[in-house]
């Protein structure tokens, strides 16, 4: 999504802009523009594509001037063009703003200024903006935004710049996340941490309804009706090595490899070996709230919907509660049945997803407990949630979400464990899950070790045009992971379906050309999957199988085999996702596809 960065300062600010909107590229984009004031006025360049583009353009130079603002804008409203790329001017050209978001009352705002002789060069909501506060402007750049933000609906995070006050950034925040970067005698505004960390790693988190204003002499938060609050200035754990890509080809590649560390930091400090279960205090529910809860509805979207349902079997299972997990964008619109005894669990990397966000907010609304289970440390999720635990995976910067998805599934199994030993799993099953989840981090080095071997069976299928990923139980979730893993990234069209679906219907598409990957270590449903994947051999499909070792009855069957450690059954989907994950990169990679920023993907998804 959008990505928005800010300078004030004694540097020139253009190279800074370009370098923070380069930290956010994984974000995914379609045009960029900065804009720069100095004392002869404001000089905006923009343009549609890459990055790259736009610094074409600045190859005759860098304009001057210590006070900018950048964008990189993934379009929503208009066609990703140059005049569409931000930042947009007012009707005079001397106010500049950037903007993540939707204003959704854009258009009656339009008609209204083009009756006062106002002229549009583009069609998005933004300029509108723009306009609106140069109409509203009276001397002062702060009170012009506050008056106009009085005026609009819509999700925005903003940052603006005047010619006529070369001294002042404006930025603002409803439903967009926002930071100010407070550093030596300069501030930033940045929509995340990533171009930041370079220059500092202390920072403001904005809330919705807040502006921050930043001029040469410091900062200061308001609201659009109280001239001052105050905030917390909070500290960025991780570092600029954390999000760079550190030898590897791609960042998707860096974080397929990070999960023995991920897996270990989400699971650290949380397993009490000796009575057999988990504390996850963070949740700030006690034991007897947690005994007290009759149903969890577990809500989000993409990769972490797909941890959900790993959750769902998972609590069945072993706590005994009923769950549902729900699509965000589905549970919101809906008139979902919960109440003060429902716990509602949002799952997200970001922490920023706008239908997770709005998910949360219906279910508090409703009375229900909302915990949250996020990567980002201080996003908006994680702060209004009434308790949560962080993954602590680490920034996940490839837009095909990997390190994140094993620490989900790792979060779900502490809660798991906690709710499960207060009523009827046993110290000894207790002790069991963690030995087992401590087993987890060597078990993927020991895949990754093998990876070789995965991009051996990816270079047989790189030409492939559909997939089917099958699975059971548990790894019927993770079938969907990896066929979402392989359309993301190689634009394969995969599909995934639990195994024993493949008969009412996908069955018809088995020929030598589609080849089907099981997911079929030894478990419960095990000799099930051996049928599924003779019906698949009847018909001349190509076999890609996951097995545990020494499976002979799978490895005759299968044109290809790779062999995953073993694990208890619920735990299995973080080991079996990891050549999948390796399967979609090496495949992408050969197709010659841009791993880490895929066609038309967005890494944090902030609107609806
Ligand atoms: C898939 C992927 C997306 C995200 C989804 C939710 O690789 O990255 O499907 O999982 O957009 O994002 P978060 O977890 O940030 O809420």
């Amino acid at each position: 999504m959008c990505g928005i960065v800010g300078y004030i300062g004694p540097r020139q600010a253009a190279g800074l802009l370009i370098e923070g909107l380069r930290r956010m590229e994984y974000r995914g984009y379609d045009s960029s523009g900065i804009a720069v004031v100095n004392g002869t006025g404001l000089k905006i360049m923009k343009s549609a594509g890459k990055l790259s583009a736009l610094e074409q353009q600045l190859d005759g130079g860098m304009p001057s001037g210590t006070l900018g603002i950048g964008h990189t804008r993934w379009a929503t409203h208009g066609a990703p063009t140059t005049p569409n790329a931000h930042p947009h001017t007012d009707q005079s050209g001397h106010i500049a703003v950037i903007h993540n978001g939707i204003i959704e009352n854009a258009g009656a705002i339009r008609k209204m200024l083009q009756q006062r002789g106002h002229t549009f060069r583009s069609e998005t909501d933004t300029e509108v903006l723009a306009h609106l506060i140069g109409e509203l402007y009276r001397g002062s750049l702060e009170e012009a935004v506050a008056a106009a933000l009085r005026e609009v609906d819509g999700a925005y995070g903003l940052a603006i710049i005047s010619e006529d006050e070369p001294g002042v950034l404006v930025a603002a925040r409803k439903g967009s996340p926002l930071l100010v970067g407070v550093g030596e005698d300069e501030w930033f505004v940045a929509s995340d941490a990533s171009p930041l960390l370079e220059h500092t790693r202390s920072v403001v988190y904005l809330d919705d309804g807040e502006m921050a204003v930043l001029s040469r002499d410091g900062y200061r938060i308001r609201t659009l009706e109280t001239a001052q609050i105050e905030k917390p200035v909070n500290q960025i754990e991780w570092d600029l090595t954390t999000i760079e890509r550190g030898g590897y080809a791609h960042f998707m590649l860096k974080e397929i490899c990070e999960q023995p560390e991920s897996l270990q930091n989400t699971l650290r400090g949380h397993l009490l070996e000796e009575e057999g279960t988990s504390r996850v205090s963070g949740l700030n529910l006690s034991d007897d709230d947690l005994k007290g809860i009759e149903r969890i509805v577990i809500t989000a979207c993409g990769t972490s919907w797909h941890s959900a349902l790993i959750g769902e079997y998972m609590l069945e299972e072993m706590a005994r509660i009923p769950v549902e997990v729900e699509y965000a964008s589905e549970f919101r619109y809906r008139n979902p049945v919960i109440d003060e005894r429902t716990l509602v669990i949002g799952i997200s990397q970001s922490g920023e997803t706008a239908d997770t966000l709005a998910a949360i907010r219906e279910a508090k609304l409703r009375g229900a407990r909302t915990v949250g289970l996020v990567n980002v440390v201080g996003s908006t999720i994680a702060r209004e949630v009434d308790g949560g635990l962080y993954l602590h995976a680490g920034p996940e910067v490839g837009v095909a979400s990997t390190k994140a998805f094993t620490s989900q599934v790792a979060a779900l199994a502490l809660v798991t464990l906690r709710i499960a030993r207060l009523r009827d799993l046993s110290i000894l099953q207790g002790r069991e899950f963690i030995h087992a989840l401590q087993a987890l981090p060597g078990q993927i080095q020991e895949i990754l070790n093998r990876s070789a071997d995965v991009e051996r069976i990816a270079e047989r299928f790189t030409d492939t045009t559909n997939a089917l990923y099958l699975g059971r139980g548990v790894n019927f979730p993770a079938a969907l992971e990896g066929a979402l893993k392989m359309k993301e990234i190689s634009y394969i069209h995969a599909e995934g379906y639990p195994a024993a679906e493949m008969k009412h219907g996908p069955i018809a598409l088995i020929d030598e050309n589609m080849p089907v990957v099981f997911i079929a270590p030894h478990d419960a449903v095990h000799q099930k999957i051996v049928s599924n994947i003779e019906e698949v051999k009847a018909r001349g499909g190509r076999i890609i199988a996951l097995v545990n070792d020494g499976d002979a009855e799978i490895e005759r069957l299968a044109d290809a085999t790779f062999t995953i450690p073993t694990t208890l059954d619920l735990l299995s989907p973080i080991l079996t996702i990891i050549p999948l994950q390796l399967f979609s990169y090496y495949v992408a990679v050969r197709r010659g596809c841009n791993v880490d920023q895929p066609r038309n993907l967005a890494k944090s998804v902030t609107v609806e």
